[in-house]
C-alpha cells in the first residue's frame, strides 16, 4: 500500500523552528460531556502527551504550550489546586520518556510562586534533560506575558543601578537576553484551540511575527492530525516581516 501522504511539506527549512500553543478549552470539553472541570484539564493531558511526541517526531526544534497563566489564579480553588496536582503527576510520569526521546525541558513564568512539591519536579526536568539534543520543550507555569516583560525590565534596571549597563545600550538583543525563552528562536506559529480570537496575555514580546492560527477544535480533542493541519497552513502563508516580497 502507498504510504499516506502528510498534509504539510516536512523538509525542515519548510518547518516552523517554533510552536507555541495556547491549550485552551478543557472546561468547556467537560461540560459538554456533563463531566467536572477537572477531568476536562486530565484529558488535555493526552494532548500534551500526543502533541509533544509528534512535534519531536517531526524534528521541530521547539514547543511551547501554555499551562497555566498568572490569571488563572483566579478560578475556585477546587480547580487551581487540581492542576497543581495534574501538573506534579505529570511531571512526575513522564520524565523517562522524555528524556528517552532525548527532549530538552525548560519552564516559564513566576515559577518561585509555585507549589513546593511542583517546583521540585520542575527542577528534575531541567537537570536532567539539559544536556538533551532534541526538542525544547517549554511549559509554561504561573505565566504572563506582561509580568515577563516587567521581570525583564526589573533585571536591566539592576543592572544600570549596579553600573553594568549604561540605559542607551539597552536593544532588542539584550532585552531578549532578559526573558524566560532567551536562546530559543520566537514562535514562527501560535496555534489556539478551542474557537476564543485572543492571545490572553502569552508571549507578548515573541509573537510579534509569529502566524496565528485558531481552530474550534477544544485541546482534549486536539491531535497529531491538527498539528499537521496548523503547519500545512502555516506553509500556505507569505511572511513578509514588514518588507516587501
Ligand atoms: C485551558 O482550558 C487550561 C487552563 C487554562 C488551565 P480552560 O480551563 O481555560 O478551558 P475553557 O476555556 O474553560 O473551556
Ligand atoms: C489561556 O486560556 C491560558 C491557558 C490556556 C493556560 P484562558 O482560558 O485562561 O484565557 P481566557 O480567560 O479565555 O482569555
Ligand atoms: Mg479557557
Amino acid at each position: 500500500m502507498p504510504a499516506k501522504s502528510l498534509p504539510y511539506d516536512p523538509a525542515p527549512e519548510r518547518l516552523p523552528r517554533h510552536v507555541a500553543i495556547i491549550c485552551d478549552g478543557n472546561g468547556r470539553w467537560a461540560k459538554d460531556r456533563g463531566l467536572p472541570r477537572l477531568s476536562g484539564h486530565w484529558e488535555g493531558y493526552q494532548s500534551v502527551r500526543e502533541v509533544v511526541r509528534a512535534a519531536s517526531d517531526m524534528g521541530l526544534e521547539a514547543l511551547t504550550l501554555y499551562a497555566f497563566s498568572t490569571e488563572n489564579w483566579r478560578r475556585p480553588q477546587l480547580e487551581t489546586d487540581g492542576l497543581m496536582r495534574l501538573f506534579v503527576e505529570g511531571a512526575r510520569r513522564e520524565l523517562k520518556e522524555l528524556h528517552e526521546n532525548n527532549v530538552q525541558m525548560r519552564f516559564s513564568g513566576r515559577l518561585e510562586a509555585l507549589p513546593a512539591d511542583l517546583r521540585k519536579e520542575l527542577n528534575r526536568h531541567c537537570e536532567v534533560t539539559s544536556a538533551n539534543t532534541g526538542l525544547i520543550l517549554n511549559v509554561c507555569l504561573n505565566y504572563g506575558g506582561r509580568a515577563e516583560i516587567v521581570d525583564a525590565a526589573r533585571r536591566l534596571a539592576e543592572k544600570v543601578a549596579a553600573g553594568e549597563l549604561t540605559p542607551d545600550q539597552i536593544n532588542d538583543t539584550l532585552f531578549e537576553q532578559e526573558l524566560y525563552t532567551a536562546g530559543m528562536p520566537d514562535p514562527d506559529l501560535l496555534i489556539r484551540p478551542a474557537g476564543d480570537l485572543r492571545i490572553s496575555n502569552y508571549l507578548l514580546w515573541q509573537i510579534a511575527y509569529a502566524e496565528i492560527y485558531f481552530t474550534p477544535v477544544r485541546w482534549p480533542d486536539f491531535r497529531k492530525t491538527h498539528l499537521e493541519e496548523a503547519i500545512a497552513e502555516f506553509q500556505r502563508r507569505e511572511r513578509r516581516f514588514g518588507g516587501l516580497k
